[in-house]
């Protein structure tokens, strides 16, 4: 099995790494930057997970350019059949931009900079791999997006820079999965909401979460993965929770 992650730094799209590479599987990661190679607190990868382990570093403007550089990596990623496809990016708070509580906290900053991690880069990271997808095609692609991102579910508002980001990555994976059907019928391509992760992400809104509901990175990459190996093209275009179950629009 060959499995790509991009956004390979996050806590979830690391843990599906370490998951992967402990199944046996080559996994190919990219990032911004170098990445630590093994996690804290897991086990030491043996020599046949470290061979199995690619990285590839990238820059975000380099997927508008449709840079050299990016190209031959994806060359050299898709030389072998790609199974599965996890992206990882997503921005929640940095610095000054933090989730807002009503819509007097909005500004077109927060805006920008939500949308720029969480539709955009995502969105062009698609267009990206889209001309070697023909190399794979029973690829499986997973867009990891948010339950807070259903339009239809949303009945407590705020987080709005986040929440309208994320609804608008949750179409574009609905409208480039529609082409998909018709150029690689056996591919599939999700949005899926991977659940609540003790990641740097949820870090400050970890305190008033149900019991149970927190879930640790690497329980996180189990769930998916167990999901993402049933999955199939009838649930092209979808918005899955992390157990399968399809979450309205
Ligand atoms: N954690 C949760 O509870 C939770 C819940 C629902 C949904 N999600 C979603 O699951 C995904 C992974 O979440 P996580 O908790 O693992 O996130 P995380 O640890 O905060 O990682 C953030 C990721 O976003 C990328 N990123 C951040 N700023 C960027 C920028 N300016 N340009 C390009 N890339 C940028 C990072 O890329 P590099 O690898 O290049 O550093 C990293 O891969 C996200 O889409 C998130 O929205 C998470």
């Amino acid at each position: 099995m060959h499995v790509v992650i991009l956004g390979g730094n996050s806590g979830i799209g690391a843990a599906l790494t370490t998951h992967y590479l402990s199944c046996g599987a080559m996994v190919s990661v990219f990032s911004r930057t170098a990445m630590p190679v093994e996690q804290a607190g897991q086990p030491a990868w043996s020599p046949q997970q470290r061979a199995d382990h690619r990285q590839y570093l990238y820059q975000p403007e380099q997927l508008e350019q449709s840079s050299a550089p990016l190209q031959d990596a994806l060359a050299t990623v898709f030389a072998q059949p790609v199974d599965l496809v996890f992206c990882c990016l997503g921005l929640l708070h940095q610095a000054e931009l933090q989730p807002e509580k009503s819509l007097r906290q909005l500004s077109a900053d927060n805006l920008r900079q939500a949308f720029e991690v969480n539709t955009i880069l995502p969105s062009l990271w698609l267009q990206a791999l889209w001309p070697w997808l023909t190399k794979s095609p029973q690829v499986k692609l997973c867009w990891l997006s948010a339950k807070v991102g259903s339009i239809g579910d949303n009945q407590a508002g705020g987080w709005h820079s986040y929440r309208a980001s994320k609804a608008a990555l949750n179409m574009l994976v609905r409208g480039a999965a529609i082409e998909l059907k018709r150029q690689l019928p056996q591919a599939t391509l999700v949005a899926l909401h991977p659940g609540t992760t003790d990641t740097a992400m949820s870090k400050p809104f970890q305190r008033n979460l149900p019991a149970g509901q927190l879930q640790s990175p690497a329980a996180t990459a189990r769930r998916l993965a167990a999901t993402v190996a049933d999955l199939t093209p009838a649930q092209n275009g979808a918005l899955l929770h992390w157990d399968g179950t399809v979450l309205p629009y």
